[in-house]
């Protein structure tokens, strides 16, 4: 028997007496438990900023709550604004997390190296590699152990979480909290978490293929909250990933407040919240209601400015990647109180890393609605290794949304009633076929009436409308232009915004 082997047996054996029981952390805001609490999940200590401050915050993570395996939500850190470590071992999680850094700090560390530390590298390699490797080996065992044999359930420990949850705050003072000590990607986790599991649902509100929208309750006000059925987990973490990018929140993109995965025992209930909006999608309100001139510049640059936004990349620390929606359609469109517009449904974006100028996953050839599909998604031509491609196929969709609402707009007292895109020229629930004779061989559009010529933001919206409709992606408007162009219409009409 070697030495190592020797230790390595002695480890083991120091593993397998020290657990057998629960898991204990250090945890910031158990007074009555001097401290501590008990888990059989993991330890978590955090970092991050609250109004300026620097905050630690350490707490007990159960088991159940470590999903999705290998990446449990919770341990996330999120860049520049919260640095989360997760552990597995008796007060691991006793240690200092650091502050977390703007994005672009860590590329600075690697060539800040002095020769001390070239030294010191190049002289103790072989030593170094030694104890990285009984640690490992101790620490990887030890893991092992203590999570298989940790069955018990604890009764959560409620008093942790309610930290930064005073009485008095609102939604809207918790968010403004965070996005103006942070970069504005929303609350951190366990805030989410805490602030999902005391909604009071209150009645359904829409169904889709990914589960169900409920109104809620949270302290007086009204909330929205998807519920996702468990076999949806995928699309649940998607979503929540998406509306978590830094710097995405925008007046007229839905506003996020908390992702949720809450285990009942038989089941896991996936929840997303967001703000309510009473008018709901865009596609209920044209149904529902003709619009002024005024109305349709409103809810058209308001739709443009959330999906300039979206796709915007903004470089620097308090950047974001350019996102594309990719299911773009009336009913993913919400109208708030003001009427505006506010881009919902972010299940299927993808972003673009332009670093290495790549697309976040794995892009699927044709997700999205087929009657919204672009003629490129149609036929499949579209070049999914470009991003902008992602962003052209967008802007097609939001064309037909604007033919959505300029039929109902009232000029002259003539309005038509509404339809859906295509409506004359496919069935109901068309397929892809149907859609590609229409769209790509047929090359039809949805038709622009003669008489939106007497009326100056008709004529204009039809113009847009075309313009976002060529068969040639890259021919299209940008998000950009219709927004400067509607921009500079609400001012000749004097739309106030
Ligand atoms: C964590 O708990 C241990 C044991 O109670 C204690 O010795 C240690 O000081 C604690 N660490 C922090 C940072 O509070």
């Amino acid at each position: 028997m070697s030495l190592k082997e020797i230790a390595l047996t002695l480890l083991a054996l120091f593993g397998l007496v020290a657990v057998g029981n629960a898991l204990r952390c250090n945890c910031t805001n158990c007074e009555k438990t001097s401290y501590e609490c008990e888990t059989d999940g993991a330890c978590m200590a955090s970092t991050y900023f609250n109004q300026g401050k620097e905050q630690h915050v350490r707490i007990c993570i159960d088991r159940d709550n470590l999903v999705p395996p290998g990446q449990p939500f919770y341990c996330l850190s999120a860049e520049g604004l919260l640095n989360t470590h997760c552990c597995y071992v008796d007060y691991c999680n006793s240690i200092e997390v650091p502050v977390p850094t703007k994005e672009g700090d860590w590329s600075g560390s690697a060539s800040s190296w002095g020769p001390v530390e070239l030294v010191a590298v190049i002289a103790g390699p072989v030593f170094l590699l030694c104890v990285l490797l009984m640690v490992g080996v101790f620490l990887f065992q030890y893991h092992q152990r203590a999570y298989s044999h940790r069955q018990r359930l604890e009764v959560e420990d409620p008093s942790c979480d309610h930290l930064y949850l005073a009485k008095d705050k609102t939604l809207q003072d918790l968010i403004y909290d965070m996005s103006t000590s942070g970069s504005g990607s929303g609350l951190p986790l366990f805030v989410q978490r805490t602030v999902a599991r005391t909604i009071v649902l209150q009645e359904i509100i829409g169904k889709g293929r990914f589960g169900e929208v409920w109104r809620g309750k949270w302290r007086g006000g009204d909330v929205a909250v998807k519920i996702f059925s468990s076999r949806e987990e995928r699309s649940w973490f998607r979503e929540a990933e998406i509306y978590q990018t830094i710097m995405l929140r925008h007046e007229n993109i839905l506003g996020f407040i908390a992702a949720d995965n809450k285990d009942n025992g038989t089941w896991t209930q996936l929840w997303l919240v967001s703000d309510y909006h009473e008018h709901g999608s865009l596609f209920d309100y044209l149904n529902r209601y003709s619009v002024t001139i005024e109305g349709m510049i409103k809810l058209a640059l308001s739709a443009a400015s959330g999906l300039a936004h979206l796709h915007m990349e903004i470089l620097g620390t308090q950047g974001k990647p350019g996102i594309a929606h990719r299911d773009l359609k009336s009913k993913n469109i919400l109208v708030k109180k003001n009427g505006m517009c506010a881009i919902a449904d972010l299940g299927l974006a993808v972003r673009h890393e332009s670093i290495t100028d790549t697309i976040d996953i794995a892009p699927n050839q044709r997700v999205g609605t087929k009657r919204y599909m672009a003629p490129e998604v149609l036929d499949e031509t579209i070049n999914m290794k470009h991003f902008d491609s992602f962003k052209c196929a967008d802007i097609y969709a939001l064309g037909l949304v604007y033919w959505e609402i300029a039929r109902r707009c009232n000029a002259g007292g003539i309005h038509e009633e509404y339809q859906l895109p295509y409506y004359d020229l496919v069935p109901s629930d068309p397929a892809i076929e149907e859609m590609r004779k229409v769209v790509c061989d047929q090359k039809l559009r949805p038709n622009v009436p003669n008489w939106w010529q007497s009326y100056e933001s008709l004529r204009v919206m039809g113009k847009i409308m075309r313009e976002c409709w060529y068969a040639n992606g890259a021919a299209r408007l940008t998000a950009l232009r219709i927004k400067k162009t509607l921009s500079q219409l609400s001012v000749e009409e004097d739309v106030k915004m």
